[in-house]
């Protein structure tokens, strides 16, 4: 059968967050969680795709709770969706206390990488083989992601376009905390 089973391309980073990575607050940068998805999400998506692979879009990057200096950090990737040229790969981020012992799920993310041949052309993947009920979950969530995403964007391209400040607009901000000083522009 041609493709790849989602275990195939499975990978986790194991990291110790070391004093280097905090921010002026004392807690682990954001940037630099950001970084360390990135880089299982290449490995996931070029081990599957047997090509070089580029980040196009992230989703779902929140973060629920703050990341210490001194925890682990464990980030799980595996190949959630392939399209034709492109995979999304989910990444779950767990940051363990070594001394208690307490692990602590801090966020769930979906990288869209989109792989390339050689020659700097985009490059088809091999089909995802779907072994478990979860991977069918994960598949076609994945699916559902994509298509709310493109509704998303049309809906923000054509609100772009047809914008106008008029009664509805003032009245949506009518208790938002902003002072609209528009005469003030003249
Ligand atoms: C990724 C890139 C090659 C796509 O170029 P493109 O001309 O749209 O390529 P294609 O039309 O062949 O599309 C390829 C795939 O990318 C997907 N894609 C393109 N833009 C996308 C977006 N904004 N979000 C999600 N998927 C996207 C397409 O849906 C398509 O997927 P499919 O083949 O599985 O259906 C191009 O946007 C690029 O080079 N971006 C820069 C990526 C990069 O350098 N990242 C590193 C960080 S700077």
């Amino acid at each position: 059968m041609e493709g790849h089973t989602v275990a195939y391309s499975q990978s986790t980073i194991i990291e110790l967050m070391v004093p280097s990575y905090a921010n002026f607050g004392g807690k682990v940068h954001g940037g630099t969680l950001m970084s360390l998805m990135d880089k299982v999400a290449y490995v996931c998506a070029s081990k599957h795709a047997g090509n070089y692979c580029v980040t196009v879009s992230v989703d779902n990057v929140e973060f629920l709770q703050p990341v210490e200096v001194g925890e682990v950090i464990k980030l799980m990737g595996s190949v959630n969706y392939v399209g034709r040229k492109s995979l999304v790969v989910g990444i779950k981020v767990v940051a363990e206390n070594l001394q208690a012992g307490i692990s602590k799920h801090t966020n769930t993310c979906y990288f869209t990488m989109v792989a390339k041949s050689a020659d700097g052309n985009t490059a088809e993947v091999p089909p995802l083989i779907l072994k478990s009920h979860d991977d069918v979950r994960r598949f076609l969530s994945a699916l559902q992601r994509k298509r709310l995403r493109m509704q998303d964007n049309e809906f923000m391209d054509k609100y772009r376009q047809d914008f106008v400040y008029d009664t509805a607009s003032a009245e949506l901000l009518y208790d938002q905390r902003c002072h609209v000083l528009l005469d003030a522009e003249k």
